[in-house]
């Protein structure tokens, strides 16, 4: 092929007998069809020219190659296939240089350990990342590194899916040298130079010697496999990844190659790969929020927090660990005393683990400071509030807000279910209030709700967005109405589930069925770790406000019977389980059971047995059916903000995708016909989703529904 016939996504250019080879596929040079052609085409056109001695390929913007293109996954393939590309690198006959900077990821590596020479320079990233994918490295990755590096330290890179810097990757023989700047192109051609002039061979990594010590190989692959037997929770890919490294020690490399494709391929098959996969674009999706498209975010340099309780403290800590100031506000003096030390608490402990010194903890408590009065929140730009979940103690706390902050600053609500539109009305500036609704632990729980109330400026949501960037947090977009779109929803499942409790099933079959489908702890787990007093207030609060005339809801009681005497979870030693002696797992309590039973015969309802499956239909379609309405209430923007919602805050498993994902694959028709058959012993709590209805009766999916605003 002519070089000017070349796509335009890889480009080459003589510099004196070096072949540089640029690829420039926008954003992240993602290893697409054309960049595939574009390489075997460039490699072909090096060979064929007598004055090109050596091959060197770079990266233009930020990154090397960040990967294969992940959005060609599931569709029909098209060639030539990475490995393809990768074996016609290794087979030039002329040495062949990859130069890195950025991103040299899954399918980036690959390509770079097929060249026969590796540079990295400062601030790249390396790594296998293919198993957060569902996948494996599946151009030769899992033949060549441990051909590079040696089983053990292949094997934790492919398995954990770390990125590792240059200086490790030296270390480690992943690359033979490091750049002294951090431009790629000159490093490169400088050491592409030195390889001409010295002659150097081509070197192929499928001829390198690390695995030599095949017994030494192999007890690190045991102590892979049996590491992973335990710990892979449910995930397909991992053990593929042992199977095709024990054929990198096994086998010749050409069959260990045929063996890691057959792998690859029935990973690309998994529903796994898939939920992985729309994980991965889910949560890059959720940033494009209208009001992100629309408005530039106001400054934040400067945070202010009202209530230093478990929330407002975690927040603290998350906005202190971003390296804002922050200016706690507390009613008293004792009460600030309580918060600063809560905040203390969380710097304490990782100081004890080692994990910071005591002078990195006096440079961070040295941006925060506390008053009892509202004067020291004149210069903050974004202030949140996280006192008692009380109307009336909310709307006092914005109206001191409203007389001391700046104009233009933020005001913020960490409110679980009070009415945003009612605390905005109340004040001046209500365009200036958001919803921001942390999640507890507030400086570890990756999710941040986004809530939109009516009045509010599309600014000062965007605002909303750069915090979450600020704080490494995921953000979701929601509506105002009773939970948002997580608790609302949450409230929906948790009910099934009370249900099935008082129908027959044990909390500790419901915790267990949720843990094998792949929740890291089932709802009566995660309730003992909340504390069972939040949800007890919460449910007297709302049955005060239950409108006497409409229909009475199926109301399970035992939770109120647990509570009452005073069980609240592990925090009092027992709640659904027991935790004798301050343990973090409890243990089934037969004295809740009994309870249950009594229960059961107050409501006169006979026990019945519940399959697993069972359990997981009912518990799931409540969870989707409340999902529906969510999205047709415009709550959530689209399916995926549930998802990533559900994946960030709640523990859905991440290979199932979020429950609208699941959904879809499971089939809506088949969620519907559940539904409808729950509905037959109970009609007013398994009421189908209008938007679920209209879905199945076009023949649609979710999926149909997320395409960006
Ligand atoms: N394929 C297709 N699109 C990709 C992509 C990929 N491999 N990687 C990133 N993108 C897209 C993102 O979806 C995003 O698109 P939008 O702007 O439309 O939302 C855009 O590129 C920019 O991505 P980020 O917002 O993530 O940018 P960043 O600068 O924060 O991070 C990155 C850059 C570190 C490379 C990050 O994007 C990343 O980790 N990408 C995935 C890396 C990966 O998993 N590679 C392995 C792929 S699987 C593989 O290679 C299999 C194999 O062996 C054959
Ligand atoms: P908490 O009871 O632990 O803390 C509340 C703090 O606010 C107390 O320290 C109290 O002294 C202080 N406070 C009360 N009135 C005040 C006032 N007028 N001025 C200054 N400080 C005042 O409560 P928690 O759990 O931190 O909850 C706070 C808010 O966060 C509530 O709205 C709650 O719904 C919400 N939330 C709670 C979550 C949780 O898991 N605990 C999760 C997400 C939101």
């Amino acid at each position: 092929m002519a070089l000017d016939a070349l796509p335009e996504v890889v480009k080459t250019e003589r510099r004196d007998s070096v072949l540089v080879v640029t690829i420039a596929n926008p954003p992240v040079n993602a290893l697409g069809v054309d960049v595939r052609r574009g390489l075997v085409a460039a490699i072909n056109a090096a060979e064929a020219d007598g004055t090109v001695a050596a091959v060197l390929i770079v990266g233009a913007g930020r990154n090397f190659i960040a990967g294969a293109d992940i959005r060609e996954f599931g569709k029909p393939p098209q060639l030539p296939s990475l490995p393809e590309v990768c074996q016609r690198i290794e087979n030039c006959s002329k040495p062949v240089l990859a130069a890195i900077h950025g991103a040299a990821l899954g399918g980036g590596l690959e390509i770079a350990l097929a060249a026969h020479y590796r540079l990295a320079v400062a601030g790249a990233r390396l790594g296998l990342p293919e198993v957060q994918l569902g996948l494996l490295p599946g151009a030769g990755g899992t033949q060549r590194a441990p051909r590079l590096i040696g089983a053990k330290a292949a094997l934790d890179l492919i398995l954990s899916g770390r990125h590792v810097a240059p200086k490790e990757a030296l270390a480690l023989g992943l690359i033979d040298r490091l750049g002294e700047g951090t431009d790629a192109l000159p490093e490169g051609l400088a050491y592409a130079q030195e390889l001409v002039d010295a002659k150097a061979p081509v070197r192929r990594t499928r001829d390198a010697a690390a695995l030599a010590d095949r017994d030494a190989q192999r007890t690190a692959l045991e102590a892979a496999r049996a590491d992973t037997a335990k710990k892979s929770r449910g995930l397909f890919s991992p053990m593929k990844i042992v199977e095709a490294v024990a054929a990198a020690i096994d086998l010749p490399f050409d069959e260990g190659m045929a063996l890691e494709r057959q792998l690859f391929l029935q990973c690309v098959a998994s529903p796994q790969r898939a939920g992985l996969i729309h994980a991965f674009f889910a949560e890059r999706e959720v940033l494009k929020a209208p009001e992100t498209k629309a408005a530039k975010p106001r400054p934040i340099e400067a945070c202010g927090i009202i209530g230093g309780g478990t929330m407002g403290a975690g927040i603290a800590v998350a906005m202190l660990d971003a390296g804002l100031p922050v200016t706690m506000i507390e009613r008293d003096e004792p009460s600030l005393a309580r918060g600063r030390a809560h905040v203390e608490k969380v710097y304490d402990g990782l100081v004890q683990k080692g994990r910071m010194t005591t002078e990195g903890k006096a440079s961070v408590m040295a941006r925060f400071s506390g008053a009892t009065s509202y004067g020291a929140l004149a210069q903050a730009d974004l202030v949140v509030e996280a006192v008692f979940e009380e109307m009336a103690v909310k709307k006092a706390v914005f109206a001191e807000l409203d007389r001391v902050c700046k104009p233009g600053a933020v005001l913020a609500t960490n409110t679980s279910y009070l009415d945003i539109d009612e605390i905005a009305a109340g004040i001046s500036r209500p365009g200036d209030v958001l919803g921001l609704h942390f999640f507890s632990p507030a400086n570890i729980m990756k999710l941040l709700e986004i809530v939109v109330p009516a009045q509010v400026s599309a600014d000062v949501v965007a605002t909303g967005f750069e915090l979450a960037k600020k704080l490494k947090k995921t953000p979701v977009r929601a509506g105002v109405c009773d939970g948002f779109i997580g608790n609302r929803i949450l409230a929906v499942y948790r009910q099934a589930a009370d249900h099935m409790m008082e129908g027959g099933a044990s909390p500790y079959q419901i915790d267990q069925a949720l843990r094998d489908f792949g929740y890291p702890m089932g709802p009566f787990q995660v309730s003992d770790l909340a504390g069972g007093d939040i949800g007890w207030a919460t449910r007297k609060r709302r049955a005060a406000a239950r409108d006497p005339k409409a229909p009475v809801p199926r109301y399970v009681q035992i939770a109120d019977r647990i509570c009452e005497r005073g069980w609240f979870g592990q925090k009092t030693g027992r709640g659904y389980y027991l935790y004798p002696e301050g343990a973090r797992t409890g243990t089934p309590d037969p004295e809740v059971m009994a309870i249950i039973e009594a229960e059961r015969r107050r409501a006169g309802i006979t026990p019945r047995s519940f399959s697993d499956e069972e359990i997981l239909r009912r518990y799931l379609a409540a969870m989707i059916n409340e999902g529906a309405n969510v999205v047709q209430q415009r709550i959530a923007l689209r399916p995926l903000d549930v998802d990533v919602t559900f994946l960030y805050g709640y523990g859905f498993p991440r290979h199932r995708g979020g429950p609208m994902h699941y959904a879809d694959s499971v089939g809506l028709a088949t969620v519907l016909a559940d539904i409808r058959e729950f509905a037959k012993e109970d009609p007013l709590f398994w009421q189908p989703s209008p938007l679920l209805v209209e879905l199945v009766e076009r023949g649609a999916d979710f999926a149909s529904l997320n395409q960006s605003e």
